[in-house]
């Protein structure tokens, strides 16, 4: 057994970390009675929409956050409805509004507008832009966002570590199909990527550790007020909005701006030759 981790070093690594945190075949069901009593306790009275709650749940706990006496319940997902959920829709004459869009997309997130209880887990580690992911689950949000991930477990002598998946070598594929379960949902992690046109998002992306999460949550404008480690790999956190101040970040349209001013009142004749194509742009916008 640990020649086989001495052989592979991930493999290791993750056992290493497993043996330290036992856990027994119900976690999956404890993890979930824990998610639909902070649904329970976190709903009523509030808008609520869950980001990414479509597959394999179709829509539970948006129904759930509904029947709790959420004001608006929203499941905003890329995927088209599952049978599963339009049966229960209509068997519960349900108001929970299903909105196709992207997580990425600036435009669907605007249009969502805002919500009290921001719910998403499973979804952050399906991008390759999770912090951009992140800032647009904090736009969404004005009162508490419940985050959760698939998460690798921390690294000796380094915090903060994430894993870009796609690309890393067989051998590590095979350390975490062992030790997530199977490489059947996992590609890019657990088996090769999966290049297929407009597949990118089924593929897992980043391994992110609990210590560059937090981080990461601090930098979107968010307080962690709890967490739940229900195994080496899955990591459920509660945090309200705080962090850091979210003006650090330029608007898309600073730098531009800084430019167009700059040369506002200079004569077209007198302009640095190097100006003149994004003068022209400006003219023409
Ligand atoms: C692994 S499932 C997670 C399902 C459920 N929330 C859970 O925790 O088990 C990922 C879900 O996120 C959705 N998803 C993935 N990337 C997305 C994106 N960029 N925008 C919107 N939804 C996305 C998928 O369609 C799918 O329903």
């Amino acid at each position: 057994m640990r020649v086989q981790e001495h052989q592979n070093p991930v493999l290791g690594w993750l056992r290493t970390a497993a043996r330290r945190q036992p856990s027994d075949p119900d976690v999956w069901d404890r993890a979930w009675d824990n998610r639909r009593r902070l649904v329970r306790s976190l709903a009523p009275g509030r808008s609520f929409i869950d980001v990414g709650g479509m597959f394999g749940v179709s829509g539970e706990l948006a129904f759930l956050a509904e029947e709790c006496g959420a004001t608006r319940c929203v499941l905003f997902d890329a995927m088209d409805p599952t049978d599963e959920f339009a049966a229960r829709h209509s068997r519960s004459s349900s108001g929970v509004q299903h909105i196709q869009g992207d997580l990425h997309d600036p435009e669907a997130i605007a249009a969502l507008g805002t919500f009290d209880v921001v719910w998403c887990t499973g979804v952050l580690y399906h991008s390759p832009n999770p912090m951009f992911q992140l800032m647009h689950l904090r736009q969404l949000t004005t009162e508490t966002m419940v985050l959760g991930n698939l998460v690798i477990p921390e690294v000796p002598g380094f915090d903060q570590v994430c894993i870009l998946y796609p690309g890393i070598p067989k051998k590590m594929q095979d350390g975490f199909a062992e030790m997530y379960g199977g490489p059947e949902r996992f590609p890019g992690m657990a088996v090769p990527f999966d290049a297929t046109p407009n597949y990118a998002y089924a593929n897992m992306w980043w391994g992110i550790t609990p210590s560059a999460m937090r981080s990461m949550m601090r930098f979107t404008g968010l307080d962690i007020i709890e967490e739940y480690l229900y195994l080496p790999f899955c990591l459920d956190i509660v945090a309200k909005v705080g962090g850091e101040s979210l003006d650090i970040y330029p608007p898309l349209d600073f730098c531009r701006e800084r430019a167009r001013r700059r040369y506002a009142d200079t004569p077209q004749d007198q302009l640095p030759r190097w100006a003149e194509a994004q003068m022209d742009q400006f003219d023409n916008s």
